[in-house]
């Protein structure tokens, strides 16, 4: 007789790491007050008590404090790394030990054991599904049919996620509630924004050690992340080049002060390229043989898909690590072109990803999206849910009183005039 395999109770790369990420947790969380009040509401209320839970996140010491608030709200949470590159060895470590929340992460995991944690994770038949760029739901409508009954709903964390749930809706397939928290005004505002615009660049200069005053930098998309990567950009005293493809973020960032063309234009002009788009090979062959000698090139958008790096593989006569994180490729033309963080999120690859103070708003709505799944178990047409207004502004609310900063109320005559039509020259 054959023993039946048991599942193994984590996977991570050192338990021996946990003292470690138990600091640095402990240091995220006090840029985190909002989602700390949520979690010691969730440790008196237990509203997912219950709820078997999945979560693929990038492994951080921000998102550990979302694991200990869904697990302080009676969740049985496990956690998965929704990126090979993302995860932090000593917070995975950590949870393990010191919080008991099965984790399944190791940095630099190849694509097969990424997806073996995929189906681990599902393997825990989850009621709720936090997931960060739709692999989890894209692999349950798939392949486990047979779960979807089990699922309360699922919340989708970043604007790739959401873009893949919307194109799962017209096929058909969605058939739960998916809440959609990347949309929430607490989250994109300041996450996909001043998260991704500080820690693009810190991952970049993390990388590479460059003086980014005076290089000229090439974002490729103007969408939340491009303008915060823009602005940040120019802050630091680069030029700022843009390319887009919807006319009307063109004409945003022309009036941002930013130069737009095409990438065609931009290649031979660029010092550093950064891809934001979400899109796939925005920059290609074409782009690389025009591309100035020793050019950089690296991607912030969910997916490595975004530069095509095959291509650019495929011609190189030569690819060596010259630093953590940094590959230079030496093409036949005699030039050579600089990849980082393998064309992965550059600012988990190679930095730590964002800032707690935004991931603080963007983890507080994942908490209660949770919430008001449970809560409306059974009443939500299946398809994309918005986070609730009330829920939105109640964060921000938190989120001012935490910083000690007050804001003005209407008057009695302002709500009037508000609500009239009456009044006008
Ligand atoms: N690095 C991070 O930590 C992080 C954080 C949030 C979001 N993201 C990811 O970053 C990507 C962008 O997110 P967003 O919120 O800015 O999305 P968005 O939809 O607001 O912006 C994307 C922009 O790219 C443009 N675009 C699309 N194809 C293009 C092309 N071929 N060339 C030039 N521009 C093109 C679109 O017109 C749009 O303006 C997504 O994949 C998202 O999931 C990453």
């Amino acid at each position: 007789m054959t023993a039946t395999p048991t599942r193994p109770k984590y996977e991570v790369k050192d338990l021996s790491l946990a003292s470690k990420g138990k600091k640095r947790i402990e240091w995220a969380g006090r840029e985190m007050p909002v989602l700390r009040q949520i979690q010691e509401r969730f440790a008196l209320e237990k509203p997912l008590a219950g709820i078997r839970l999945i979560a693929c996140c990038h492994v951080t010491t921000e998102t550990a404090h979302l694991a200990i608030a869904l697990k302080a709200g009676g969740a049985d949470a496990l956690l998965i790394a929704s990126n090979p590159l993302s995860t932090q060895d000593d917070v995975a470590a950590c949870l393990v030990a010191d919080y008991g929340i099965p984790v399944f992460a190791i940095k630099g995991e190849d694509n097969e054991t990424y997806h073996r944690h995929v189906q681990i994770a599902l393997d825990h038949k989850p009621n709720i599904i936090i997931d960060d760029g739709g692999d989890v739901t894209a692999t349950l409508v798939k392949e486990r049919k047979n779960q979807i009954g089990e699922i309360v709903g699922t919340t989708e964390e970043t604007t790739t996620g959401i873009i893949r749930l919307l194109a799962m809706f017209k096929d058909g397939v969605l058939s739960f509630p998916a809440m959609n928290v990347n949309d929430a005004d607490t989250k994109h505002f300041f996450d996909n924004r001043y998260g991704t615009g500080q820690s693009t660049l810190d991952g970049i200069i993390r990388a590479t050690n460059v003086l980014l005053a005076g290089k000229t930098i090439v974002v490729a998309g103007y969408g939340w992340c491009g303008k915060g990567v823009s602005m940040r950009a120019k802050g630091l005293g680069a030029n700022v080049i843009v390319t887009e493809i919807n006319p009307t973020r063109a004409i945003e960032a022309v009036m941002d002060g930013f130069r737009v063309m095409p990438m065609a234009e931009a290649a031979p002009q660029g010092d550093l390229f950064v891809t934001v788009t979400g899109n796939k090979h925005v920059i290609r062959p074409e782009h690389f043989e025009a591309m100035k000698d020793g050019a950089m090139v690296c991607n912030s958008g969910h997916f490595d898909i975004e530069i095509d790096l095959q291509s650019l593989g495929a011609k190189a006569t030569e690819v060596r690590e010259v630093r953590n994180f940094t590959q230079q490729y030496q093409m036949p033309n005699g030039k050579s072109l600089v990849v980082l963080g393998e064309g992965r999120l550059v600012n988990l690859a190679a930095a730590e990803g964002h800032p707690s103070a935004v991931m603080d708003m963007s983890f507080a709505n994942q908490a209660l999206a949770c919430e008001y799944l449970v809560k409306n178990k059974g009443k939500l047409q299946p398809g994309l849910h918005s986070i609730p207004e009330e829920v939105d502004k109640e964060i921000a609310r938190l989120k001012l009183q935490a910083m000690g900063i007050k804001i003005d109320t209407l008057t009695p005559e302002q709500v009037e005039y508000m609500n009239s039509w009456t009044s006008g020259t």
